[in-house]
């Protein structure tokens, strides 16, 4: 079962010194990229950034996958929804989306009258890119001749095109739910493959898959996780949705990237393999200490173009500054808007929030 997601707000702490964050990030062991200049050059640029923060009435909202330095400037650290969702309800008036386009966009479209910003207009998405507005259109038409009552549901990993031209959107930690609550039996289910696969397992709905997948999450294959697991008989493996289904099969749990970090925390599991981006593992690695996170992982190479000079260079100049017509923001806010209300028919929305 997908649990629902939990956003984490960072506490105004003291910066940590460059020795502080060479211990923190030591138990990553990776000490070619950790070294003690590195260290000290995260500390001034830390420092920095949260001036630069102060000066331009900013928030700055981090991904769940992003490197370990940009948890150290951020705010609230979340999935794509909850941290939207938070953009929408804070009050500083400039939003820095560490994270990919399609997330910042979702902030803007959710937040018109704020100026929302990506440190990097690069940082993409495979999954998002795979659909094109006018070709699900078209064949949601083509659709219709059969199924006349079938809708689109997105997964928020979409353009704000797309999201403009869709019923209702969902996300990793919702899209079960929003599939049996939609109310049509025939589903076109865009853009990921994989999540469509497992939403189809789990409802007597007919989804239509849409033929997208992410990069990422489609490289890992099941012979890794059996391997893991014949060698360490104890060991959970939780893997996102996004993974091919033969992956999925040789999951305990099936998790969005916040319901990962709930069930590691509050599992009484000492053991766990992580089967999602890279990031995830890292930041359980760090925040968890007294239980074993093994990675089956692949990295985003669009969550890692964000860095903190790139962040630091955003609140500088406004550069890259997400820019959306009131056309499409209207059209796209109304895919979302439907998905708060189905979900919050049901238990908590997306964005319950435990401080950490
Ligand atoms: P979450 O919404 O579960 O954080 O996933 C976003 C994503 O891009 C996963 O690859
Ligand atoms: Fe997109 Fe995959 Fe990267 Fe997530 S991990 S942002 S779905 S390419």
């Amino acid at each position: 079962m997908l649990n629902a997601p939990v956003l984490q707000l960072v506490e105004e702490q003291e910066l940590k010194s460059a020795d502080e964050l060479l211990a923190r990030f030591g138990a990553l062991d990776q000490p070619e990229t950790y070294t003690p200049q590195e260290c000290a050059r995260i500390e001034a640029l830390v420092a920095e950034i949260e001036e630069l923060k102060e000066r331009e009435d900013a928030i700055i909202l981090a991904h769940n996958y992003q490197r370990p330095e940009i948890f150290e400037v951020a705010d609230f650290i979340g999935d794509s929804l909850e941290l939207a969702k938070k953009g929408r309800d804070v009050s500083q008036s400039t939003i820095v989306f560490c994270g990919v386009h399609f997330m910042a966009e979702t902030a803007k479209i959710l937040a018109p009258e704020k100026r929302v910003i990506i440190p990097d207009s690069n940082a993409g998405c495979s999954l998002a890119e795979s659909a094109d507005a006018d070709e699900l259109v078209a064949r949601r038409d083509e659709l219709r001749e059969i199924y006349p009552d079938i809708k689109i549901v997105s997964y928020v990993n979409t353009t704000a095109e797309v999201k403009a031209v869709t019923d209702v959107c969902c996300t990793s930690s919702n899209a079960l739910d929003i599939v049996e609550k939609i109310d049509s039996q025939n589903i076109l289910f865009v853009p990921d493959e994989n999540l469509a696969s497992w939403v189809s397992k789990n409802t007597d709905k007919h989804i239509i898959a849409w033929n997208g997948n992410c990069y990422v999450h489609h490289q890992i294959r099941p012979e890794e996780i059996r391997r893991m697991r014949d060698a360490r008989p104890n060991l959970k493996v939780v893997a996102h949705p996004e993974c091919r289904d033969d992956v999925l099969q040789e999951a305990d749990e099936v998790l969005s990237t916040s319901g990962m970090i709930r069930y590691a925390h509050e599992s009484d599991s000492q053991e766990f393999l992580i089967v999602t981006e890279c990031g995830l593992s890292d930041r359980l690695i760090m925040e968890v200490p007294e239980k074993t996170f093994y990675k089956a992982c692949q990295l985003c190479k669009f969550m890692k173009m964000i860095t903190l000079e790139g962040t630091r260079d955003a609140l500088l100049t406004g550069r890259d500054e997400i820019e959306l017509s009131i056309e499409i923001c209207d059209a796209a806010r109304g895919s979302l808007e439907r998905m708060f209300e189905l979900s919050w028919s049901s238990g908590p929305g997306p964005d319950s929030s435990t401080p950490r």
